[in-house]
């Protein structure tokens, strides 16, 4: 629960029968499936497809996936401006492409366009594939390990410092802003982590701008929108979003992998047998485990869902929305890696859709290919709790992992 931010008053045109006690930063779990319990508080029944909460200053709540897809497709209702429920916490500078609406959006995700092409992608994939290596093979013969620590955060920094050429001494300080953004146990630790980022990422800003790289910061400092150089503070918003794009997103998304096929050994056998059921696996746990909270600005007055919306509240869509919404997937709590219908949003939908997806499931191959041929059996260890924080992004803050040597 956010300290300070007291329960918001129902605004008078929101009808009683649509509030409920929702609050978003509340729904953590101990060894209780999260997404499941976060399906129960907006699926659950009598729970309207739109509903209020007064919790984290009073936001709209939009729980199924038709309307989900509405609020993240239509740009023109809905801004990205606010991409946090809480205002105060959203990023600043604002992290762009990701908080700037059409039309502008376009030309700030054309400067990133250069890091995520099927070229750049595959060259980083193949150092996200040395790290697996050589971080499994550094554990393999003590038989245990705690996952997100030991290996899901370093495969995104890696990735990370590669794509912005950081110099390897710089690793032990990211992966310790890393794991404040990771494993934060309150937005305001979370919050922490951003403000170390920032000062991170500016001093590399001006370093880049007085010697100027072949790399993606060099390339933000010489960029412009409309023919204007991109100001330094914007370019610290798009530096900013793209190492905590790819680090908690990936990271976490890893632990709920691991942590699935942990539990389950004959689809962990599946894959082993054949591994070509690698790809419809990743989209299928994709689907199963989704870990984004988005959130949007309401730009004008309208109806959604039953509900009346006013111009300038805010509306979260929460991350099971689309994927374990039985009006869209049958038996959406099953993990069917040959389910037809293989349309998730993880990876959100509209103008913002995920630039880094191609590069997360790579991430996601690599780590799924190396470990499984170096550790094919392996349980969650006993008496080890699982412990899911839930924020923007929800994940699994510490994940200990056991397997014969
Ligand atoms: C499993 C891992 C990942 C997940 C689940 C994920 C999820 C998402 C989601 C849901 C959005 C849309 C947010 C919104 O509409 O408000 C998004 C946007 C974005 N993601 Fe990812 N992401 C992942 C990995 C990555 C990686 C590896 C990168 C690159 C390093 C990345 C870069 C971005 C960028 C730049 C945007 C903003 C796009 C725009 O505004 O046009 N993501 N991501």
């Amino acid at each position: 629960m956010l300290a300070g931010i007291p329960l918001a008053g129902r605004p008078s045109h929101v009808p009683a029968e649509l509030e409920r006690d929702f609050n978003i930063y509340n729904v953590n779990t101990l060894n209780e499936d999260w997404q499941l319990k976060l399906k129960e508080l907006v699926h659950g029944e009598g729970i309207p497809d739109v509903f209020w909460t007064p919790h984290n200053s009073g936001h709209w709540v939009a729980g199924r996936a038709a309307i989900a897809k509405e609020v993240l497709s239509n740009a023109e209702h809905f801004s990205s401006r606010s991409i946090v429920v809480i205002p105060e916490m959203n990023p600043n500078p604002p992290f762009a492409p990701l908080q700037i609406d059409p039309p502008d959006h376009a030309a700030y995700r054309a400067i990133l366009a250069p890091a995520m092409t099927p070229k750049a992608v595959q060259a980083l994939g193949e150092r996200a594939r040395e790290m697996a290596i050589e971080l499994i093979e550094g554990f393999k013969a003590k038989g245990e390990c705690e996952f997100v620590g030991d290996f899901a955060t370093w495969l995104p920094i890696a990735i990370f410092m590669q794509m912005v050429d950081l110099p390897l001494e710089d690793r032990p300080m990211l992966l310790g802003i890393a794991d404040s953004l990771v494993r934060a146990t309150s937005p305001e630790e979370q919050m922490d982590g951003h403000i170390r980022l920032h000062q991170y990422s500016m001093q590399k800003i001006q370093e880049r701008r007085a010697n100027p790289g072949n790399d993606m910061i060099t390339t933000l400092t010489k960029a412009t929108i409309k023919g204007e150089p991109v100001p330094d503070e914007t370019s610290l918003g798009m530096l900013n979003l793209l190492l905590t794009a790819g680090l908690d997103t990936v990271a976490n998304m890893m632990g709920f992998f691991a942590l699935f096929l942990a539990n389950n050994p004959e689809y962990r056998q599946r894959l082993i047998d054949d591994p070509k059921s690698i790809t419809p696996a990743i989209e299928e746990l994709l689907r199963r485990h989704p870990i984004a909270n988005l959130a949007r600005e309401v730009k004008v007055d309208c109806e959604l869902g039953g509900a009346h919306l006013k111009k300038g509240e805010r509306i979260l869509v929460p991350a099971i929305a689309y994927g374990l919404d039985e009006r869209q997937f049958d038996n959406p709590e099953h993990v069917d890696f040959d389910r037809a219908n293989k349309i998730h949003e993880a990876f959100g939908d509209g103008v913002h859709r995920c630039m880094g997806s191609m590069l997360a499931r790579v991430e996601l191959r690599v780590f799924l290919e190396e470990w499984l041929k170096r550790i094919p059996n392996f349980t969650v260890k006993k008496g080890a709790d699982i412990q899911v924080t839930s924020a923007s992004v929800a994940g699994i803050r510490e994940l200990y992992l056991v397997w014969d040597t």
